[in-house]
């Protein structure tokens, strides 16, 4: 409800976010990995053209997809990546354009994991999996450990070239979701086994993330609302996750659904039937009051 007239927000009304950032409507353009990053991880003059054009456009938001914290692991070779030989003037410069006429932009914190952009890159997810054509590494204790740091290290790049909030990956069954999912997560350890354990390096993500941004910029998360895949996530699964992001910092909660596995549903696969994840949305709303 929008608080001041008693009606159903449209969409040009404002948001203000729980970290007191405001989107100017309810406009976003989600995450698309565009591949037009220059190779090294920084962005080329046709990428800072395109989200220039979408802030010229009128949008609240955009969120610049699978922009990468570790150069082992990315989704495909023309990710933006933040780390420490990024270009901060030509990450600056994209910035700075991205965000003409009030406009938010984002980038995507990802890790390719499991589906990490092979051969090129050597896939590492929770677990060690041969499934069918399917194979990867798993990771070690020590190297899930490490994740929180490496994305706050990440995040607090994206802050001080300009970045306006960002948002963490743990959809589509990339690594965070690879965490979440019993398929791709079968650790015995701390990380793996109830809904719980297998969420619990998304919320310690989280809490380091927000250490490194403070407490009044902006944090998503982008998360499924099922894999779509026998064995995966499932709706029930999600639920009781977003139960357990209720009780974090995060500002904004993208559902979506899918899974880049071989052959399995992505997202975009059902975009042909309207709007989706309505009913998800509805009962989650039941547990979490994060926009
Ligand atoms: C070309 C393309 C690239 C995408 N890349 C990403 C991505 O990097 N990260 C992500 O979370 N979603 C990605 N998506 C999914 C979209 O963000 C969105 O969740 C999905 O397309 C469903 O929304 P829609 O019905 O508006 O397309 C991509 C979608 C498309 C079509």
């Amino acid at each position: 409800m929008n608080t001041q007239t008693g009606s159903a927000p449209q969409l040009s009304d404002a948001i203000q976010l729980p970290s007191g950032a405001v989107l100017k409507n309810r406009i976003v353009k989600s995450a698309m990995s565009d591949s037009l990053g220059d190779g090294t991880g920084n962005p080329t003059a046709a990428q800072i053209r395109l989200y220039e054009r979408w802030a010229q456009g009128g949008l609240a938001l955009s969120v610049i997809g699978e922009v990468q914290s570790d150069p082992r692991y990315p989704e495909k070779p023309g990710n933006l990546m933040l780390w420490e030989q990024s270009d901060k003037d030509s990450l600056r410069e994209l910035t700075a354009r991205a965000s003409v006429n009030g406009a938010h932009i984002w980038p995507q914190l990802g890790h390719g994991g499991a589906l990490s952009h092979a051969p090129v890159y050597q896939p590492k997810g929770p677990s060690a999996l041969h499934i069918g054509d399917f194979k990867c590494d798993g990771m070690t204790l020590e190297e899930v450990l490490a994740l929180p740091e490496t994305y706050a290290r990440s995040a607090a790049l994206a802050k001080e070239v300009g970045f306006t909030g960002v948002q963490i990956h743990a959809g589509h069954g990339f690594l965070l979701s690879q965490f979440l999912s019993p398929l791709f997560n079968r650790r015995d350890d701390q990380y793996g086994g109830s809904v719980a354990a297998r969420a619990r390096i998304v919320t310690e993500i989280i809490t380091a993330v927000r250490e490194a941004l403070g407490s009044s910029f902006p944090i998503g998360i982008k998360i499924n609302t099922s894999d779509l895949l026998e064995g995966g996530l499932t709706q029930q699964d999600a639920l009781q996750t977003i139960k357990l992001l209720d009780e974090t910092s995060l500002d904004l909660i993208e559902l979506s659904g899918g899974t880049y596995f071989p052959g399995a549903k992505s997202s975009s696969d059902s975009a042909a039937k309207g709007p989706y994840y309505l009913e998800f949305a509805a009962q989650a709303r039941q547990v979490t009051d994060i926009p």
